[in-house]
């Protein structure tokens, strides 16, 4: 009998290693986010975010083609309007940024699947993801406004709606909202578990959505909490979500891999801003590998349990993936 596990021989070489690897990334677990801006001619890099950039809609073709050819399936739209106010009136308008941007996605790339995110951050004044009275977030009255920003996406053309607002409800509302308008067929991909994360700074820097005062906390999660994550998921499945959404993905690995085993919708991991921007200045700075980085990362999500995963990384992932082949 031998003393001791020979485990090397099952990493001998390439081939072996690949026929026993548990995990793989495919293009196909890709969504990728855009931002659109009104206006013309705009195509300019978000400072903390580099690569990524916001468009006007008649440089969007340009970007949306690249996407289609990489064999990305999917893009998930943030909208930049032009003007805000207490309400957020542009979330939900039918000339709204992300409204056109959908309709011209649409109808350029009719089978690139287009997701909507539904929030009223980027649209209010105040910046948060509700509606606001007295310097409280309204929980009951901001579900109407984000039933009928969703209803106004999918009258757009979106594929499917992925609501990020984490106000208490927002998957029942939504779901009722466009049952009523006709649009059973689209599904919604939660926001599920959500944290208050400083792991969105580039985000918001992106957006501009940066809350005027207070911050997010008293909705989105507190980053000690997972127990707590499971209720949240719970919810959201007993209302009706058709995936779940766990957000940020790097330092909650642990919950990716819990709403995994405890429900059988698809899991999505959002690799969000700060975890993109961290690798990109690592790689920029030439102090990480940016490839075999970024690549560990999304093998990190995968084996976590992640179906699908939103990530800045997706072209270069797409394009990293080509070249193997
Ligand atoms: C808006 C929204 C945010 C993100 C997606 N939708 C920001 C926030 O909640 O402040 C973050 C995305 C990212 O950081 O990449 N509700
Ligand atoms: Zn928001």
């Amino acid at each position: 009998m031998q003393s001791f596990k020979r485990h090397r021989r099952l990493r001998a070489n390439e081939k072996i290693r690949q026929m026993i690897r548990e995990n793989q990334v495919h293009v196909q677990d890709l969504i990728y986010p855009i931002f659109v801006v009104e206006g013309e001619g705009i195509k300019e890099e978000i400072p903390s975010m580099p690569g990524i950039y916001h468009f006007s809609l008649d440089l969007l073709d340009q970007e949306v083609q690249e996407v289609v050819e990489l064999g990305i399936p999917s893009v998930i739209i943030f909208g930049v309007p032009h003007e805000k106010d207490e309400c957020g009136s542009q979330a939900d308008a039918d000339n709204g940024i992300v409204q056109k941007a959908i309709r011209s996605i649409k109808q350029n790339f009719p089978t690139l699947y287009v997701i909507a995110d539904t929030c009223l951050c980027q649209y209010t004044s105040h910046g948060h993801c509700g509606i606001v009275e007295d310097g409280v977030i309204q929980n009951d009255a901001s579900l109407k406004r984000l039933a009928s920003t969703a209803v106004s996406q999918a009258k757009a053309g979106a594929d499917m709606i992925a609501p990020s607002n984490m106000m208490d409800g927002f998957v029942y509302a939504i779901r009722q909202g466009l049952d009523e308008a006709g649009f059973a067929h689209i599904p919604i991909m939660s926001y599920a578990v959500k944290y208050a994360s400083s792991y969105y700074g580039p985000f918001r820097d992106a957006a501009h959505s940066t809350p005027q005062f207070g911050d997010r906390r008293t909705y989105q999660m507190d980053p000690a909490n997972a127990r707590e994550a499971m209720r949240e998921a719970e919810s959201d499945v007993a209302e009706g979500a058709d995936l779940l959404i766990v957000k940020p993905a790097l330092a909650y690995m642990d919950i990716i891999h819990q709403v995994r085993e405890r429900f059988d919708l698809p899991v999505v991991a959002y690799n969000v801003s700060g975890e993109y921007s961290m690798i990109k200045a690592a790689a920029l700075q030439g102090w990480m590998d940016e490839k075999q980085t970024v690549m560990e990362t999304m093998l990190g999500f995968k084996r976590a349990g992640a179906d699908l995963i939103m990530t800045y990384h997706a072209k270069d992932i797409a394009r990293w993936l080509k070249e193997e082949t």
